[in-house]
């Protein structure tokens, strides 16, 4: 860990579109000294839904599928600030969005090894969140 604040921009449209235009409005007012940013793509990546097979347990905390999923989940375990930016589909989340949620939160109940000093893995849970969120109508 460094010094830095580290945020994490989150885009779950799979377009160039709202979502990233607002992530990136977002991101230009909280960039200044001191603030490391990142930025992911993931409603452009290719990312499997969960598949409920319970492989993380033995696996440490790690999921079986391999894919987009572990790069985001690093960036995310990383960051003090992560910032959604996704549209509304069908009064919901966008599907990857939800895929990654799920695996994340499957998985990171078993990810910290037990000789993490105690306060490590809550620390790299409690983050603060923002959310942008837009759509067509409802
Ligand atoms: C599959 C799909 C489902 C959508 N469902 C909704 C919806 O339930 N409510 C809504 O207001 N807009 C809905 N929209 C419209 C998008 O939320 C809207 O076009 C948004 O501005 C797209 O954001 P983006 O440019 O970041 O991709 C839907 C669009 C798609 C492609």
């Amino acid at each position: 860990m460094t010094d830095q604040t580290h945020v994490l921009g989150l885009c779950a449209s799979p377009s160039r579109g709202n979502s990233e235009f607002l992530l990136d409005k977002a991101l230009e007012i909280v960039s200044g000294p001191g603030i490391q940013i990142n930025r992911f793509f993931l409603g452009r990546k290719s990312l499997a839904p969960c598949d409920a097979c319970g492989a993380h347990k033995s696996l440490k905390g790690e999921c079986r599928i391999k894919d987009a999923f572990q790069e985001m989940r690093d960036l995310w375990l990383d960051a003090d600030v992560v910032i959604y930016a996704f549209p509304v589909y069908h009064m919901g989340i966008p599907g990857q969005l939800k895929s990654f949620l799920d695996r994340l939160g499957n998985s990171l109940g078993y990810y910290f090894p037990s000789d993490d000093p105690p306060t490590y893995g809550i620390l790299r849970l409690m983050k603060t969140m923002g959310f942008l969120t837009q759509g067509a109508h409802l």
